[in-house]
């Protein structure tokens, strides 16, 4: 996938109000890519971009060289709240988009079944979203994410509402996954160790406009470990990025 030029403001107070000022950027095929920034600094908005949920005013996204416009089977999105449908059980609101986009009743809840296991939920696959914890609701959402077999998976902050224990297994899990499924995916978060954990390339939005952006290469073997002194070493590069120790 290719960031091409991408720019786009917001109307404030009348006003336009820059918010991606030309990023371009390049993801390989099965590469995680964190991009961190400041809040405010348009994480979001270019995560929206890219999964054609918002159009920019100028550049263009581009998967296998062609342009993307609005949202498309090739990539899904994981948001920060789960939003599962709470009529419908864990396997349900997995089966759901397949059934949606064409699948039979019964090839869906198959497939679902087999991304309720991939995400340790086997036997929750009955369960109400009401009768799910933060952590478990958050897995049904990356479940029902990657049983599209999107070519990109899009995560913005995907556990950034989680106590820390949790988005630390959380965080293993999505390792796990990616080894396994070896999905590109592109991850947008808060936490800087959590973009070492998990990333190949960290992308860091710029806090001021005009700034450009700039990028880290984690070239740490996996599974990581998050006390080894390589990884200490980038998580400080990565703090001192954003002038902190
Ligand atoms: N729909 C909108 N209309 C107007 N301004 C917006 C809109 N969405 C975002 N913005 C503005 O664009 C800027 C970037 O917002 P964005 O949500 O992309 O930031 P972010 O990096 O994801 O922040 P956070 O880390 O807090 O989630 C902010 O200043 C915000 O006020
Ligand atoms: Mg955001």
């Amino acid at each position: 996938m290719t960031i091409r030029n991408l720019s786009k403001s917001y109307v404030l107070n009348g006003r336009p109000f820059p918010v991606l000022d030309r990023v371009s950027h390049h993801v390989a095929a099965g590469e995680v890519l964190a991009i961190v920034g400041a809040s405010g600094s348009g994480k979001t908005t270019l995560l929206r971009v890219i999964a054609g949920l918002e159009a920019a005013d100028d550049g263009a996204v581009l998967i296998d060289d062609s342009p993307v416009h609005g949202v498309g089977a090739d990539r899904a999105v994981v948001f920060q709240e789960p939003r599962l449908l709470p009529w419908l059980t864990v396997l349900d609101n997995i089966a759901f988009p397949l059934e949606n986009r064409g699948a039979t009743r019964a090839e869906a809840r198959e497939r679902a079944r087999h991304y309720v296991g991939l995400v340790g939920l086997a036997d929750f696959a009955d369960a109400l979203p009401a009768q799910l914890s933060g952590g478990m609701a958050q897995r049904v959402g990356i479940a029902r994410a990657l049983a599209v077999k999107p070519e990109i998976l899009l995560l913005d902050e995907p556990f950034g509402a989680l106590d820390a224990m949790t988005k630390l297994t959380l965080q293993d899990e999505l390792s796990r996954i990616w080894r396994e499924e070896k999905v590109t995916m592109i991850l947008v978060t808060h936490d800087l160790e959590e973009a070492v954990y998990l990333a190949d390339r960290v992308l860091i939005l710029p806090r001021e406009k005009g700034d450009s952006t700039r990028e880290i290469t984690v070239d740490l073997p996996r599974p990581r470990s998050r006390s080894e002194p390589r990884f200490v070493q980038l998580r400080a590069a990565l703090l001192a990025a954003f002038g902190l120790h």
